[in-house]
Order: C-alpha cells, then sequence, then structure tokens
C-alpha cells in the first residue's frame, strides 16, 4: 500500500494533516491573502481529535490510563468525539459529561460513538455539583476513571505545539504573519501560537473571545472575574475561568465576537466559500474581518476553523431557531 497517498491502518492514522484552503469572497478587499486551516477534515471533524490522541498517550505513558480503563471528561462535543475515535481503536470506555446549551445532534454522535452521556446545567458555577465540571470529577472518582481534563492537562496544548503548529509554518512556508484561533480552553491558541512564535517571534497571534467570557477581560487587565460571564451561543470557546493551558506571553491580543455576527459568518462561509463550519469557525473569520486595520499587503493570516457545520445544522442553519434567538 502507499502511504503516501494516506492509506491508513485505523482511523487514528488519519488525525492531522489538514488542508490551508484561501477564503475568497468574505476577505475579497483584504490587502493580503487570508487562509484557513479547516480542520473538520479530521476523521471526528474537529481540531480536538489532536489532542485527544496525545491526552490519550501521555496517560498511557504515565499509567494514569490503564489497559481497558474509562475517560471521563466534560466536553463540548468535539473533545469527546476526538476521545471516543482513539478509545475505540484501543479497548477505552467513554462517559461524558456536556452542558445543556450544546447542539443536541453533538449528544447523539457521541452516543452513536459507543459514550454514555450526561447532559448538565449551563447556567451554575463551575463549583456547583450540577455543573458539567463538577459531575464528571464525581463520576470519575465514584468508577476509578481517568479524566483528561483538557482545562488544565497541558498535553492539550502540547498536542498543536506538536502537529498544528509545524503544520501551519510548513504550509506557508514560514511566511505566515498573524495566526487567529477561537479560543477556549486555550490549547489551539497557545499551543500553535508558541510553536510559531519561536519560529518566528514577529508572527502575530490573535485569539477570539466571545462577549460573556471573561478571557478577554484578564488579558487585557490580569483580573479574573468569574462575575463577568455572560450565557452566549457560540459553541466551545470563551471561558468562565483561566485554563491553566493559558500563557498570556503567547498572545498579543484577543478580539471580541458577538453571536449574531459570528452566526450569520458562519452562514456567509457556507454560502460564499462552500466551508459548511461550526460557530467558532464563522467567529473567528468574523473576528479576522473585524481586525481587518491590523494586516497589510506583504501579511499572511492563517484562521482556524475548529469544526464542521453538521452539528449545528438544528441551529445556526435553522431559519426557525435564528429568528427565534433574533439573529435573523
Ligand atoms: C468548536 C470549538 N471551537 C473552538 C474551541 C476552542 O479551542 P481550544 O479549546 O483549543 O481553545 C473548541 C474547544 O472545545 C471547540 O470545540
Amino acid at each position: 500500500m502507499n502511504k503516501s497517498l494516506r492509506v491508513f491502518d485505523n482511523v487514528v492514522e488519519a488525525i492531522g494533516n489538514t488542508p490551508l484552503i484561501r477564503l475568497n469572497s468574505i476577505t475579497r478587499d483584504f490587502p493580503c491573502p487570508v487562509y484557513a486551516k479547516v480542520e473538520y477534515f479530521n476523521p471526528g471533524n474537529s481540531i480536538k481529535d489532536r489532542i485527544a490522541l496525545k491526552l490519550i498517550e501521555d496517560a498511557e505513558k504515565s499509567g494514569a490510563l490503564q489497559p481497558g480503563g474509562t475517560i471521563v471528561e466534560c466536553t463540548s462535543g468535539n473533545t469527546g468525539m476526538g476521545l471516543a475515535l482513539v478509545a475505540l481503536t484501543r479497548g477505552y470506555k467513554c462517559v461524558f459529561t456536556m452542558a445543556d446549551k450544546m447542539s443536541k445532534e453533538k449528544v447523539d454522535i457521541l452516543r452513536a460513538m459507543g459514550a454514555e452521556v450526561h447532559v448538565c446545567p449551563t447556567n451554575v458555577e463551575p463549583e456547583d455539583p450540577r455543573s458539567y465540571y463538577s459531575v464528571a470529577a464525581r463520576i470519575a472518582k465514584e468508577r476509578g476513571g481517568w479524566n483528561p481534563d483538557q482545562y488544565n492537562n497541558l498535553s492539550n496544548r502540547e498536542a498543536h505545539y506538536m502537529s498544528t503548529g509545524p503544520e501551519i509554518w510548513k504550509q506557508t512556508e514560514g511566511k505566515i504573519t498573524h495566526y487567529v484561533a477561537s479560543t477556549g480552553t486555550g490549547g489551539t491558541l497557545i499551543g500553535t501560537g508558541k510553536y510559531l512564535k519561536e519560529q518566528n517571534p514577529n508572527v502575530q497571534v490573535l485569539g477570539i473571545d466571545p462577549d460573556g467570557s471573561i478571557l478577554k477581560h484578564w488579558f487585557d487587565t490580569g483580573e479574573v472575574k468569574p462575575e463577568l460571564a455572560k450565557v452566549y451561543a457560540v459553541e466551545g470557546m470563551g471561558e468562565d475561568f483561566i485554563p491553566l493551558n493559558y500563557d498570556p506571553q503567547y498572545i498579543d491580543h484577543l478580539e471580541t465576537i458577538y453571536d449574531k455576527e459570528s452566526l450569520l459568518m458562519c452562514r456567509r462561509l457556507a454560502k460564499e466559500e462552500g466551508l459548511f463550519v461550526g460557530s467558532s469557525a464563522g467567529a473567528a473569520v468574523q473576528g479576522v474581518v473585524q481586525m481587518k486595520d491590523k494586516f497589510k499587503e506583504g501579511d499572511l493570516v492563517v484562521v482556524v476553523l475548529h469544526d464542521h457545520g453538521s452539528r449545528y445544522v438544528g441551529k445556526i442553519y435553522n431559519d426557525d431557531w435564528m429568528k427565534e434567538k433574533g439573529f435573523l
């Protein structure tokens, strides 16, 4: 078999090496090219396959995950999908907790992949015993499971330092000047940003943070203010605490985006670019458009599109839902 033509022995080997695809319509009046790192080409349709593999491999090495063991994680769905894929190929069981604002599709998909899923209320403090953080910790304790804790486990950002960063550097032949990504746990932004800045300290690392998250206030002022957190519609990004994967020395700027513009940008990406993406990808491209003044001729911008739109058909791509929420 010719493995240089992407022939694999199992689904896990197909993780990574996603394409960069130039945006041609939305950024038509930009002074420089903008390329999207389209992460839905991963087998679990999101960037999170990369971290799932690294989290599991590191836990196998440290002995935290034993043969036949149970993986317990709180996830907005994509990390769960990645963990489920890797777990299937290696004989582990998966139990996931999710916030109830997440798409029903995400829950169904995880269940289809053999995982046990617990849906928890969004509108409670992280310390509340009902929160998806607390429920995951409790189940891990009760069942002797391993909790990968993608928020505070540094294997998360390390996965991006080892794969996403080097891929973007090679794909742009070292010409990237601005790296843009929606940020949640911080893994994608910090791991990739660190790698790129080590190759060229002038690369600007620009994170996209939703209105209602506390990350931007923390980055700009150094203050952690959980009381500033509000519920928002874009999924998988923003936080109400500061995960350990953050390291502000690798961030140049965080840009605030709003739900309506971000979700409408998803629709434009589908119609104008043929890229059918999830809400954090629309948010990232909306952020790129808002930051247009930062870019000049000769620059090369890369923006990460974290996941596929199929998990959001009942929301972003449904006119009734969009109208009901006031986004159309
Ligand atoms: C759809 C989506 N977008 C963006 C992110 C944020 O990426 P990171 O957690 O690496 O900061 C996530 C992470 O959960 C996600 O699932």
